[in-house]
């Protein structure tokens, strides 16, 4: 493997469908700068999406974007770390080869001895196959949404959901985590 560093524009056309599924007691941990580059990751991080050091150090990591993830899933996961809260989501993850794998995410604000935010963390494990069974309908809706009527019509289709059911949307991701069919 090469160590050129890589952007968004060098990651695979080819989706390939196939799931690399991540070890039970594995985590994938990434630090990343403010704007989301790249600034440490483990090796389960670079084994899982293929890459080498060289080429994920400073990249951003949109490189490893999959295309069926909707721009809500990330809009809520910006809102919340720029201010300071804890994000939790589901994402799946597109591999150097075509394929992907889905985590739980867990992303974090770092912050120095003034409060400042000097970048993020984020520490992932495997869901459970009940868990990616019930997101992946949603997602396709949310999807779905978006393509007609932009992120506020995914926004207000997952409002609904969540208002059906009750739910917050943290309580929402970390039922399906603990293994809840909703
Ligand atoms: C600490 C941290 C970890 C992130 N992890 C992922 C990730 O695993 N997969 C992903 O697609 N985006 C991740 N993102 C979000 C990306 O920075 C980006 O917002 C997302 O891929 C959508 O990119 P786009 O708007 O260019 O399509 C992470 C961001 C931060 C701050």
């Amino acid at each position: 493997m090469s160590s050129k560093r890589l952007s968004k524009l060098d990651a695979p056309k080819n989706i390939t469908g196939v799931e690399k599924a991540l070890n039970e007691h594995d985590f994938i941990v990434s630090k990343t700068d403010t704007k989301g580059f790249i600034t440490y990751c483990n090796e389960i991080f670079a084994t899982m999406a293929g890459y080498s050091f060289g080429e994920l150090i400073g990249a951003n990591h949109n490189l490893i974007r999959h295309p069926e993830m909707p721009k809500l899933a990330y809009k809520i996961l910006w809102d919340k770390i720029q201010s300071k809260q804890e994000f939790f989501g589901f994402v799946k993850n597109l591999c150097a080869d075509g394929g992907h794998y889905w985590v739980y995410a867990y992303i974090t604000a770092d912050l120095d001895t003034n409060g400042n935010i000097i970048g993020y963390t984020s520490v992932r494990r495997r869901p459970p196959q009940s868990a990616i069974d019930q997101i992946v309908p949603i997602y396709k809706r949310l999807l779905d949404a978006e393509r007609s009527g932009g992120v506020e019509s995914s926004m207000r289709l997952l409002n609904e959901l969540l208002n059906n059911n009750d739910l917050e949307y943290d309580e929402f991701i970390i039922n399906l985590q603990i293994g809840a069919n909703l």
